[in-house]
């Protein structure tokens, strides 16, 4: 029996596949006001502004490609039963071929009807832009994120695979945004906790901190977790 291996993932786990993190210098947050760009009521006032936040981020992911840290916890499907959970929108995970991945945040590549949740659609290279005005099968569209002020609805499973794991990993997240940043606390005791981030944020006592990229910490990881 496989032990069960709980990933979260924040931003840094994309950051070497080129796509910016949010709180870094440099990050999205410093170029534009993420209340006018991802909020409920940013999209009220002004939804073809967020609709081209979207879309230049969607043409950003299309060049982008998982990077080793993405593909070393493939690897480790091997030998654990792998289940990521992740803040990203991108789609960098499925790409690099994990089996189990939930989306706290919402997905990049897909929009949602403004009218209807549950009428979904993953857009297509070549159909990238949305506008306002953009009509699928009839409906208004929105980008399938979760925008803050609006509720999380993964989160419940999300905090059912953090109380299941065996072992639980936290990857390149500045622990800032709630209810994600949680999800550290619904692990039984006695269950290992690792954290893989270059500029670590607090942690509770007993988590085990690699101060090291993605890459570098998903491959010193997997030697850790194999004994090695
Ligand atoms: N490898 C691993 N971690 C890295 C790397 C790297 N190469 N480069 C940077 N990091 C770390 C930073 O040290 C930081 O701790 O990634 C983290 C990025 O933090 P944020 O930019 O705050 O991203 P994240 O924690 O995912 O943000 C959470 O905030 O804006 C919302 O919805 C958005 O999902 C996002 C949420």
């Amino acid at each position: 029996m496989k032990k069960k291996l709980v990933i979260s993932t924040g931003a840094g786990m994309s950051a070497e596949s080129g796509i910016s993190t949010f709180r870094d210098a440099g990050g999205l947050w410093e170029n534009y006001n993420v209340m006018d760009v991802a909020s409920a009521d940013g999209f009220r006032r002004n939804p073809a502004l967020i609709h081209q936040f979207y879309n230049d981020r969607r043409r950003q992911l299309v060049e982008a490609e998982p990077n080793a840290g993405h593909l070393g916890l493939v690897d480790l499907e091997k030998d654990f039963d792998v289940y990521v959970i992740t803040q990203n929108v991108d789609n960098l995970h499925e790409r690099a071929g994990s089996s189990h991945v939930l989306h706290l945040h919402g997905e990049l590549m897909k929009v949602r009807a403004t009218d209807d949740p549950d009428l979904i659609w993953e857009l297509k290279p070549g159909a990238l832009e949305t506008t306002p005005a953009t009509r699928i099968e009839g409906h208004q569209v929105r980008p399938h994120i979760v925008f803050f002020q609006e509720a999380v609805p993964n989160i419940e499973p999300a905090i059912q695979l953090a109380m299941e794991a065996d072992i639980f990993v936290v990857i390149g997240t500045s622990l800032a945004v709630y209810p994600a940043a949680s999800l550290i606390q619904f692990v039984r005791p006695g269950v290992p906790v690792y954290y893989i981030d270059p500029h670590p944020a607090e942690v509770p006592a007993g988590v085990t901190v690699l101060r090291m990229t993605a890459s570098e910490g998903v491959a010193h990881l997997a030697r850790i977790l194999r004994g090695e």
